[in-house]
């Protein structure tokens, strides 16, 4: 006889929240700062977890170039009910395999950009993950992370 698979145990951090950032954004800071601005990654993970902490949240700042790495995170977050808020870079205009895996969570997930992908090159125009998330923040600098904290909160 085939065991019951268990139910997925739920986060047993109350108010954990995932910011997840795709390849390239652990460059920030030394990265085309014309496009992406000068707050470093560190800058950037501080920033998102001390406005996390004003809201309430316990926020976990990620980064990977592994696009496998990506899936097994977003898988975690389905798992455990967690809210992402997800920059996936590059990822945006070509990872069916993470769009796929963030369509299986239940909590909130928040599509961020730092650019305004909309006002760059044509392939930046395809997001293969917009029409699953929650919402999209695009255009305001590392900003549109905090944004996307507080339109969390409003959710
Ligand atoms: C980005 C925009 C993407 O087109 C690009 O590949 C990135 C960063 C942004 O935050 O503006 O790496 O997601």
């Amino acid at each position: 006889m085939t065991q019951p698979v268990p139910n997925p145990v739920p986060s047993p951090v109350p108010n954990l929240v995932f910011v997840l950032n795709g390849p390239n954004l652990g460059r920030l800071g030394s990265r085309e700062p014309d496009v992406y601005g000068s707050t470093t990654y560190a800058g950037l993970v501080e920033a998102c977890r001390k406005t996390g902490a004003e809201l309430g949240y316990e926020v976990e700042v990620r980064e990977t170039n592994d696009e496998a790495e990506m899936v097994r995170w977003l898988h975690e977050a389905a798992d455990g009910k967690i809210p992402v808020i997800i920059n996936p870079a590059a990822f945006t205009h070509y990872s069916y395999a993470m769009r796929d895996a963030a369509a299986q969570r239940t909590a909130p997930l928040i599509e961020v950009h730092i650019s305004n992908p909309h006002a760059r090159e044509q392939f930046r125009h395809t997001s293969v993950i917009s029409a699953i998330a929650s919402g999209t923040i695009a255009g305001f600098g590392v900003n549109s992370y905090l944004l996307a904290l507080h339109a969390l909160a409003g959710l």
